[in-house]
């Protein structure tokens, strides 16, 4: 009869050698296996007398349950240690601090068009865009500025040239109200939309420059009134300036766009050398408005008898300037990093009406 307890002993130790699931796994096809040596032994028991095949086969089979029972006690070692040192590798210190926020700096520009459309867009306002190029017919006589018309020397205009020097009745567009134009032709009222983006005069000073930018407004419904306009405006100032009181004022202007038309002023005081805005007896224009004319209306194919509305334009490095307190007009565009970091945004400083609109 083969004595079972040298290979009990031999298995064991070979199953504790196991570096590996994998070496693991072959030791029980040698062992275990179809050809393996338990198996092996199993076959002889055939030729045994009897009572012997008895003895012989209960030796085997308890050989047999004891290799099992410890390749699954090596397995589930092998398999902990192998989780164990996974979990090693992979582990994040979540104490270590965040990466840097990057250098860069967002435009105070850029900004203040996030916050000019966070604004609106809390009202309802969606973003409407137009092209930089702009036919002469949508920036100027669909506004109900014809050819000849005296409001068009007011605009210092960019007109373009084709490459044989003929004009083809194309400018930069001078203001986004030409949006307004593609915005009624485009889509049924109601409209509420906010059209932000560049524009272009020919001039250049302190105050100027031929590109800067502008926002449009425009709400196109049956019912919209002077008092809505003046209550989203005046709601958009306080929200803009974050300043809940601020004083204002509704001038009456004229823009052949809109009848009646005003601007709108901020109250503010001036004293060494110091801007404060919101209170005091100066006033600041701030922007254009009115109740889009009807003319401008029929020519945009929006029936006036039916639909009415309003609109406002303003220069946005205008409010820019006087909210950041920044000076001078042509530092916008000069590129000069000291400048940037000094005024621009980090990237996190995403603007929201709950958040706040700049920190
Ligand atoms: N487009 C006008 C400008 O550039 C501003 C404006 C827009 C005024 C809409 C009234 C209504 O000065």
């Amino acid at each position: 009869m083969t004595d079972t307890t040298a290979l009990e002993s031999e298995f064991a130790a070979r199953i504790e050698a196991a570096s590996d699931l994998e070496a693991l796994e072959a030791l029980r096809i040698d062992i275990l296996g179809k050809k393996g040596r338990i198996t092996e032994l199993m076959k002889t028991l055939g030729t045994l007398a009897p009572d012997l095949r008895k003895a012989q086969g209960a030796a085997y089979n308890l050989l047999k349950d004891a290799v099992e029972t410890k390749l699954g006690q090596r397995r589930q070692a092998l398999g902990d240690a192998a989780l164990a040192a996974r979990l090693a590798a992979e582990t994040i210190d979540v104490t270590l601090p965040a990466r840097p926020v990057p250098e860069g700096r967002i435009h105070p520009i850029s900004q203040t068009i996030d916050e000019l459309v966070s604004i609106f867009g809390e009202m309802g306002f969606a973003v409407a865009e137009g092209p930089d190029i702009e036919s002469d017919d949508y920036n100027f006589t669909r506004l109900n500025i014809p050819p000849e018309h005296p409001a068009r020397q007011s605009h210092d205009t960019f007109y373009l040239v084709g490459k044989d020097g003929a004009q083809y009745g194309n400018v930069l567009r001078t203001h986004t109200s030409p949006v307004q134009v593609r915005t009624m032709l485009g889509q049924k009222p109601p409209i509420r939309i906010i059209a932000p983006g560049r524009t272009y005069r020919s001039d250049s000073d302190a105050t100027h420059s031929p590109n800067f930018h502008q926002i449009e407004g425009l709400v196109i419904d049956k019912t919209s009134n002077m008092s809505h306009l003046k209550g989203c405006l005046v709601e958009f100032v306080r929200a803009f300036f974050e300043i809940p009181d601020l004083r204002y004022r509704f001038r009456p202007s004229y823009f052949p766009f809109t009848e009646p038309s005003a601007e709108m002023d901020i109250a503010c005081t001036r004293g060494n050398g110091e801007l404060k805005l919101g209170v005091g007896d100066d006033w600041l224009e701030i922007l254009g408005c009115g109740m889009v004319n009807p003319k401008v209306l029929a020519m945009c194919g929006i029936d006036p008898a039916e639909y009415q509305g309003f609109a406002f334009g303003m220069g946005i490095e205008r409010v820019a300037m006087l909210k950041y307190g920044i000076p001078d007009l042509r530092t916008f565009y000069e590129a000069d990093l000291r400048w940037l970091k000094h005024y621009g945004f980090l990237a996190v400083d995403v603007p929201t009406l709950s958040g706040g609109l700049a920190r």
